[in-house]
C-alpha cells in the first residue's frame, strides 16, 4: 500500500475523492490523476451516509482513486412469444382472408364444371367465359324496330330454376355448388317515358241514301303513349278517354202527311233558267237549284228570281270542282266563295250543298263539315245531259219515282231545251199521281229525321267538338 495516499471528506455524504499526493485534495481530476485507476473490485464499496462512518483502515485497502457503482443489472423480457403470437394471428386473417376473398369454388355452368373465385358476381364470370357463348339481345325501339342488334340483354341467367334479371348480374354472386343456365339475352327496349296526349276522333260514315249529313259530332279522347328516347317513336299504351267519332249520316227521305217529290237543277243559272222559273210558276210546283257560285256572280238576277219565285237557293260550289281532288283549304275555299257568291247575288243565306258529281267523301265531310249542312244527291237521274230527247228525260224522271224522291235535272251546262220542253210532262204526271213537287228542306222537314239546324241552315262546330284529321 502506498501510504502517501490518503482521502478526504468532499462533503459529500458517501462522496470521496482522491488526493494523490502532497496532501492537495483534488476535485475533478482525481480519477485521471491517479496512476493506476483500481479495477472495479468486490471490495470496492458505496459509501453512504451511515457507512461514511466507516474505519478509515477499510477505504485504505483501495488502491484506485475511483468510486465504481455498478448497476444491478435489469432482467429482460423475452419479445419472442409475443411475437409469435402476433405471427400465428396475422397468418390465420391471411388464411381467413384468403379463404373468404379468394378460394376457388366450382359451380355448374349449362352442366359444365365452371372453377371461380368465392364472390364472383355473376357479371365477372360471363365475362371471364365469354359469355359461355350465347348470343346477345337486339335493343329495340318502343315500335319494335331494332337500334342496335347486339344492344340487348347480354345474356338470360337462371340461378336454379330462378330467373336473374340481367340488371341484378353485377351485384349478385355466386356461390359454391351454384348450377346455373346461360342462354342467349332478350331482347331489351330502348328507354322512354309515357305522355299523355289526345286521341284524335275518326269520322264514321252510316246508312245509305241521297242526304247526307252530320249526326253526332267529334270529340277528341285522351290516350297514354310511349315516347323512345333515342327513336323518338310514339306508341299508344292506354286509352284513358275515348275519343267520340264524328258520324256523317246517309239516308232517303220519306215525308210523312201525304206524297212529295223534289225536283232539283243543277249547273245554273242560265239561260234556261227563267223559262224552267215560269213552268214551275205556271204548274204551282217548288223546285230546289243548285247554283254554280260563278253563274250567280254572272246571273245574279237569274239567281234572285229563284228565291222571289218561292223556290230552294243551294250551293254546287264555285267552278264545279271535283271536290276529293282539293286539299283542305281549296276544298273550304271552293264552299264558301260559292255561299257567298249566292248570298251576294240573291240576299239568301244557305249551308247547303250537291257536290258536283256527287263526289263528297267523309274526307272531304271531316274536312268542311262545320260549314256544310247536308249535301244533296238524288234518287232519280233523268240523264238529261246526254239530251236523249224530251219523252226519255220525261220517261226517266216518272221511272220509280215514290214518295220523298229527288229528281235531278239541270237548267245550265249546256243548251236545256229538252229540259224545258220535258218539265211540264213530268210535273203533270208526278201531279196526276198525287205527288206535291216542293224543296229538299221542304222534303226533309217533313220526314221528321233530320236535325232542325240542317233543315235551317244553322250548322256550326258544337263547342269542344273538333273535325277529324283530314
Ligand atoms: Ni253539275
Amino acid at each position: 500500500m502506498d501510504s502517501k495516499i490518503k482521502y478526504v471528506h468532499t462533503g459529500k455524504a458517501g462522496g470521496r475523492r482522491y488526493s494523490a499526493t502532497g496532501g492537495r485534495a483534488s476535485t475533478g481530476r482525481a480519477a485521471s490523476a491517479a496512476p493506476h485507476p483500481p479495477r472495479a473490485t468486490k471490495s470496492s464499496y458505496t459509501a453512504s451516509g451511515a457507512q461514511g462512518t466507516r474505519p478509515a483502515t477499510r477505504v485504505a485497502h483501495q488502491t484506485r482513486a475511483n468510486t465504481y457503482v455498478p448497476r444491478r443489472p435489469r432482467r429482460r423480457r423475452s419479445l419472442k412469444p409475443v411475437l409469435a403470437v402476433l405471427a400465428v394471428i396475422a397468418l390465420a386473417a391471411g388464411v381467413g382472408c384468403w379463404y373468404f376473398k379468394f378460394r376457388n369454388i366450382t359451380v355448374a355452368v349449362n352442366g359444365q364444371s365452371v372453377t371461380t373465385h368465392v364472390n364472383t358476381t355473376i357479371e365477372t364470370l360471363l365475362a371471364d367465359n365469354d359469355n359461355f357463348g350465347v348470343t346477345p339481345g337486339r335493343l329495340l325501339s318502343v315500335g319494335g324496330n331494332v337500334l342496335d342488334e347486339q344492344g340487348g340483354d347480354v345474356c338470360a341467367v337462371k340461378r336454379g330454376d330462378e330467373a336473374v334479371a340481367a340488371k341484378d348480374f353485377a351485384t349478385t354472386t355466386v356461390s359454391d355448388g351454384d348450377a346455373l343456365t346461360v342462354e342467349n339475352g332478350a331482347d331489351a327496349t330502348e328507354p322512354n317515358h309515357e305522355e299523355e296526349v289526345e286521341l284524335p276522333c275518326a269520322i264514321q260514315s252510316e246508312g245509305h241514301g241521297a242526304v247526307q249529313y252530320v249526326s253526332q259530332w267529334g270529340k277528341p279522347g285522351k290516350k297514354i303513349v310511349a315516347v323512345g328516347e333515342t327513336s323518338g317513336e310514339t306508341v299508344d299504351k292506354e286509352i284513358v278517354e275515348e275519343a267520340t267519332d264524328m258520324v256523317v249520316t246517309s239516308k232517303n227521305l220519306s215525308p210523312k202527311g201525304g206524297k212529295y217529290v223534289a225536283i232539283t237543277f243543277d249547273d245554273g243559272p242560265s239561260d234556261y233558267t227563267q223559262q224552267i222559273l215560269d213552268i214551275l210558276e205556271e204548274k204551282g210546283a217548288k223546285a230546289t237549284f243548285y247554283n254554280l257560285g260563278e253563274n250567280a256572280q254572272n246571273k245574279p238576277k237569274l239567281t234572285k228570281a229563284v228565291v222571289d219565285g218561292g223556290h230552294e237557293l243551294a250551293s254546287h260550289t264555285m267552278a264545279h270542282k271535283n271536290l276529293p281532288k282539293l286539299d283542305r283549304d281549296s276544298l273550304r275555299n271552293e264552299i264558301t266563295t260559292a255561299f257567298d257568291a249566292l248570298k251576294e247575288a240573291s240576299g239568301e243565306t244557305t249551308q247547303m250543298i250537291r257536290a258536283p258529281y256527287g263526289a263528297f267523301t267523309a274526307t272531304e265531310w271531316a274536312r268542311s263539315g262545320d260549314i256544310v249542312s247536308c249535301n244533296v244527291l238524288w234518287n232519280i237521274d233523268t240523264l238529261d245531259w246526254k239530251r236523249p230527247g224530251a219523252d226519255a228525260i220525261t220517261a226517266a224522271a216518272l221511272d220509280g219515282v215514290k214518295n220523298g224522291s229527288i229528281i235531278l235535272m239541270h237548267d245550265g251546262g249546256g243548251n236545256r231545251e229538252q229540259d224545258v220542253e220535258a218539265l211540264p210532262a213530268i210535273i203533270d204526271e208526278l201531279q196526276n199521281q198525287g205527288y206535291k213537287l216542293v224543296t229538299v228542306s221542304k222534303l226533309m222537314e217533313l220526314d221528321g229525321s233530320i236535325p232542325d239546324e240542317v233543315i235551317e241552315n244553322k250548322v256550326k262546330l258544337p263547342e269542344g267538338s273538333v273535325l277529324p284529321e283530314a
